[in-house]
């Protein structure tokens, strides 16, 4: 049976294919604090500025290639059973054909309905307009996961975690939680990979190998370790 590796992954992995992270630039998304654009309360005020926001946002996953750390990570399968757990709602897990994939902050690419969290529609094209509307004739957001909102994975993934032999965190700078907190339930006698540029603050001290390198080239490394 092969071994369980589990994977949390940030928005570091998907930089290298043009899609920006949250906290590297001045603290800027496309011009807006997250807090202003990424919040129910935000939604509250103005459905239309964070519907524009999301829509830009959408667009330029739909135009970004995965990269080769999204590769990397799909070719590990051969020797283990891969589970990704990221908080990124870009589909380039997915464009690469990961086959176990759990998003903990939503998808851009799907429509959740405003009147009931279960109806999730695929989005056709690059856009929600203000006026499309579920079944049940309620305004469509985009399935993201707020600040301020639950995490409904957080459960699964923790058990996700616990389960797993080893455990990667790849370009995320664990500032968000509850998925940061993820990495206190890898049992400390078996063996974390971290793959990031900038150091990130772990409480940890054994079984932890630090490769501070971006993405892609940290993934090369560490196929050589596995
Ligand atoms: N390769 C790997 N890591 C990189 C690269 C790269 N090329 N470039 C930057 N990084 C690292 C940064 O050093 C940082 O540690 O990626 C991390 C990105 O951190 P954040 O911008 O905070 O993104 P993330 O951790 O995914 O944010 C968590 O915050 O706003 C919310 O919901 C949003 O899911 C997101 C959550």
């Amino acid at each position: 049976m092969k071994q369980k590796l589990v994977v949390l992954s940030g928005a570091g992995i998907s930089a290298e294919s043009g899609l920006k992270t949250f906290r590297d630039s001045d603290g800027l998304w496309e011009g807006y604090h997250v807090e202003d654009v990424a919040t129910l309360a935000a939604w509250q005020a103005n459905m239309r500025l964070v519907q524009n926001f999301y829509n830009l946002r959408r667009k330029n996953v739909l135009e970004a290639e995965p990269n080769n750390a999204h590769f990397l990570l799909k070719q590990l399968e051969e020797k283990y059973e891969v589970q990704i757990i990221t908080q990124n709602v870009d589909n380039l897990h997915e464009r690469v054909g990961s086959s176990s994939i759990l998003h903990l902050h939503g998808l851009i690419t799907q429509a959740k309905s405003t009147y009931d969290d279960s109806l999730i529609y695929e989005i056709k094209g690059e856009e929600i307009l203000m006026g499309d509307r579920c079944e049940f004739g309620s305004q469509l957001r985009p399935n993201i996961v707020w600040f301020g909102e639950a995490v409904p994975n957080i459960e699964l993934a923790t058990k996700l975690v616990e389960e797993a032999d080893i455990m990667l965190v790849i370009g995320t700078s664990l500032q968000v939680y509850p998925a940061a907190g993820l990495v206190q339930y890898f049992d400390t006698r078996k063996q974390l990979y971290v793959i990031d540029p900038k150091k990130v603050p772990f409480s940890r001290t054994q079984n932890i190998h630090f490769i501070e390198a971006k993405a892609t080239d940290g993934m090369i490394e560490l196929m050589k370790l596995l």
